[in-house]
């Protein structure tokens, strides 16, 4: 079955869309990124950027930069909001608590979910975060977006909100963190009606399906899956806005059992593809591979001598199930 949008998409035009030029957006060097400090003392933080891997503070620390060199008026909330999310964030570490305020809901007109309130407790240090919301906006199908429409989502989130977002959370969507209250109806307005996306799940209610992309892209494909998720999005419109459950509930789909999106330990319900048919056998591959003319894992451990590749002690032996043997030549 092919997939069919409900309804004509936009096309968005980033052209169109663009709040800031390509100046503003590259507004800083990496010399000027070397000298940059922000002004809270972070030395628990400085020690994450530490090490081969990505960090966090790192990427925050480039935001904080670019909101320093921004003119004050193309920003609406404030400047300095990641160099105080920042800042009370060593706090908690210093105390070893947090300082996020517990309780308080927010939300748009119309929709029980998609934004989720946060509030600083120690306001008067940090007022940049006085309020922290997160928005989740509901992310495509098989994630497949162009630049045009990742650009614009970008430059709204960098005018409204706090710059930092997240691609993508585990329930699958967009997270957009931090903003104040009056930021969210004209966020939630822009995102409908300028970008034609919605809000994504949170509380109690139907949260974001999420799929892997499936038969888009990948050979091993049992079911559809965009469209299994597309088609319960919408259907389930209503659920996935209003919670009107005790908790909240979890579709995910998986379009064969490698499980990419891991259907199973991030859903209620999972949806996983399975071959419905006899196993077919390359027999000429599996006689390559025991001859050696292919080379095993597809190379990816050579350098070292592992001797043979022995079928049965690499392949069949190492099925629970015992589902296979060698019998003249041949896998069975
Ligand atoms: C830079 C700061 C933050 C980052 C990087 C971050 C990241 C995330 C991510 C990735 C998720 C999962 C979203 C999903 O499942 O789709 C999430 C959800 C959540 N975060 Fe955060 N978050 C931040 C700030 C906060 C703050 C300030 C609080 C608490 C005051 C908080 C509490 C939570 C809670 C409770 C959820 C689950 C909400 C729900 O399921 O309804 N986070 N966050
Ligand atoms: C005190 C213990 C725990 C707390 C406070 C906690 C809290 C949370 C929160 C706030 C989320 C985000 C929910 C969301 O995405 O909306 C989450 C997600 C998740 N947690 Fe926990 N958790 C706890 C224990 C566990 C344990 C023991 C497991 C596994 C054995 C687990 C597995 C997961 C998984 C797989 C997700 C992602 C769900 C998704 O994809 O949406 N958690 N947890
Ligand atoms: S779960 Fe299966 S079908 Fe989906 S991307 Fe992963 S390997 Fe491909």
């Amino acid at each position: 079955m092919a997939l069919d949008p409900k309804r004509p998409q936009k096309e968005i035009k980033y052209e169109e869309m663009r709040i800031y030029s390509d100046e503003e957006l590259r507004n800083y060097t990496e010399e000027e990124l070397k000298n940059f400090k922000i002004k809270h003392d972070i030395p628990d933080l400085d020690e994450l950027e530490k090490g081969p891997w990505p960090s966090f503070v790192a990427d925050a620390k480039r935001e904080a930069l670019h909101r320093r060199k921004l003119a004050p008026d193309r920003m609406l909330i404030e400047r300095d909001v990641v160099e105080d999310m920042l800042g009370q964030l060593q706090l908690s570490f210093d105390e070893g608590e947090t300082h996020w305020k517990h309780g308080g809901i927010v939300g748009v007109f119309g929709y029980g979910g998609g934004v989720i309130g946060r509030y600083s407790d120690v306001p008067e240090k940090y007022p940049s975060i006085a309020h922290f919301h997160t928005i989740r906006v509901n992310q495509t199908g098989g994630k497949f977006y162009d630049t045009n429409f990742l650009k614009s989502l970008c430059d709204l989130w960098e005018y409204r909100g706090s710059g930092l977002l997240n691609m993508h959370g585990s329930t699958g969507d967009i997270i957009f963190l931090g903003t104040f209250t009056e930021q969210l109806e004209p966020i939630f307005f822009e995102l409908t009606h300028e970008l034609d996306q919605d809000l994504g799940g949170s509380g109690s209610n139907l949260r974001t399906p999420s799929e892997c992309m499936g038969k888009s892209r990948c050979e091993w494909a049992c079911i559809d899956t965009m469209d299994m998720s597309y088609e319960l999005t919408n259907y389930y419109q209503d659920e996935l806005h209003r919670p009107a459950f005790p908790y909240k509930f979890k579709f995910k789909f998986d379009g064969c059992p490698n499980g990419c999106v891991a259907s199973i330990a991030r859903a209620d319900m999972s949806f996983i593809g399975t071959w419905r048919d006899d196993i077919r056998v390359d027999q000429e591959a599996v006689k390559a591979y025991i001859g050696g003319e292919i080379i095993p894992n597809g190379g990816a451990h050579k350098g070292r001598d592992w001797g043979k590749f022995d079928i049965q002690k690499e392949v069949i032996e190492l099925c629970p199930t015992q589902c296979m043997w060698m019998e003249g030549g041949k896998l069975q």
